[in-house]
């Protein structure tokens, strides 16, 4: 099963197993890690399941579609790899992938 790594606003790592197919937000809601709170259940309507895909990582995972942008000009402090994490979905590929939570109030 995948590997991901989340750190949280406090800069606490969160070394979790996901599994592929699930998204970065499910495996970080399932894990327990704090700041994804993910309130519309992870329909791309909220943006508190925000978070930045760690540089290393950026350019494999990508960048957001035209809906998941428009959405996340709704988050605080959005960054060039600002994610919502409900839409990032994981796979194999992916083990090892570090995300950093943001201030999602
Ligand atoms: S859970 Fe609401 S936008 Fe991701």
């Amino acid at each position: 099963m995948p590997k991901v790594t989340y750190i949280d606003v406090d800069g606490t790592r969160y070394d979790c197993e996901v599994a592929s197919g699930l998204s970065v937000m499910e495996g970080a809601v399932n894990n327990g890690v704090p700041g994804i709170l993910a309130i519309c259940g992870g329909s791309c309507a909220c943006s508190t399941c925000h978070a930045y895909i760690d540089d290393a990582w950026a350019e494999r995972v990508g960048g957001p579609n035209d809906i998941e942008d428009a959405t996340l000009d709704l988050a605080n402090e959005r960054k060039p790899t600002s994610r919502l994490t409900c839409q990032v979905q994981i796979t194999d590929a992916m083990d090892g992938l570090v995300v950093h939570v943001a201030k999602n109030d």
